[in-house]
């Protein structure tokens, strides 16, 4: 799988990708990571990449003839259709896309190219997320002042999703949001730390015990921070039956 990044801040991307799961999966040739100067695309004297909105207001806007250009040279398209056709995604990050998931993570972790469009100033000209973009990505409801940290969040979410990237194949299955529940908590030594216990159960041998704690501390947990996924989930009789009992 491919990444090219779109950025007027190559340099931003430095060192992020050098650690970790992403390192790994990298050096073992899962994925190729890249990141381009949208300046690179332009083809005036100053490099120009942005101008006044039309209509009046504060602020730049992101001007489509660099960007499109990037990436035609990059994905040989510039248009979402074709684009999608040939396999490739092309992804607006901006506060305006759908929200970023571990289903769209996984949709795009399929994908053989994905090319990135970080978004800058106070917006990117329309025509893009119309035209150019087959997908239009929020990491969440907040504004960042640009796409590139977006970019890092997106990269590291989908890369860990490809067959092999992790150890062990069922860590990304048991985790938060595989199944709409949050991840259940997890301790290790010392046993007592500060007058605090880890639970007696997790320090036996009794697996059965054990996932069953674990079931009912993730939905306990979920049910406190994120009620709302709640909702969506398929819970057992004995899911229902754990979220009943008092707290011990
Ligand atoms: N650019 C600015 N804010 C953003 C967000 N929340 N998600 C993705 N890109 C952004």
């Amino acid at each position: 799988m491919r990444f090219d990044i779109i950025t007027i801040f190559p340099e931003f991307f430095g060192a992020v990708f050098d650690y970790g799961i992403v390192r790994r999966a990298r050096a073992a040739g899962l994925v190729e990571v890249a990141a381009h100067d949208l300046r690179g695309w332009t083809k005036d004297k100053h490099k120009v990449v942005d101008d006044r909105p039309f209509g009046g207001g504060d602020g730049m806007v992101l001007k489509p003839e660099p960007i499109f250009e990037a990436v035609e040279s990059l994905a040989g398209a510039c248009d979402a259709n074709s684009l999608r056709a040939k396999g490739v995604r092309v992804v607006l990050l901006s506060p305006q896309g759908r929200v970023l998931t571990q289903g769209v993570a996984g949709e795009l972790a399929r994908c053989e190219h994905v090319v990135v469009i970080c978004g800058r100033y106070e917006g990117v000209d329309e025509r893009v997320a119309d035209r150019l973009a087959t997908d239009e990505i929020s990491i969440g409801d907040y504004v960042l002042s640009g796409g590139e940290p977006a970019a890092v969040v997106l990269v590291d979410a989908v890369v860990r999703l490809i067959p092999g990237a992790l150890g062990s194949e069922t860590s990304a299955v048991n985790e938060s949001f595989a199944e709409d529940v949050l991840d259940f908590p997890h301790y290790t030594r010392p046993p007592e730390f500060r007058g605090m216990r880890v639970p007696e159960i997790l320090l036996g041998g009794h697996h059965a015990g054990i996932a069953r704690w674990r079931r009912r501390a993730a939905l306990r947990k979920t049910r406190r921070n994120r009620p709302d996924l709640l909702e969506d989930a398929s819970l057992s009789e004995e899911d229902r039956a754990g979220l009943d009992e008092p707290e011990e």
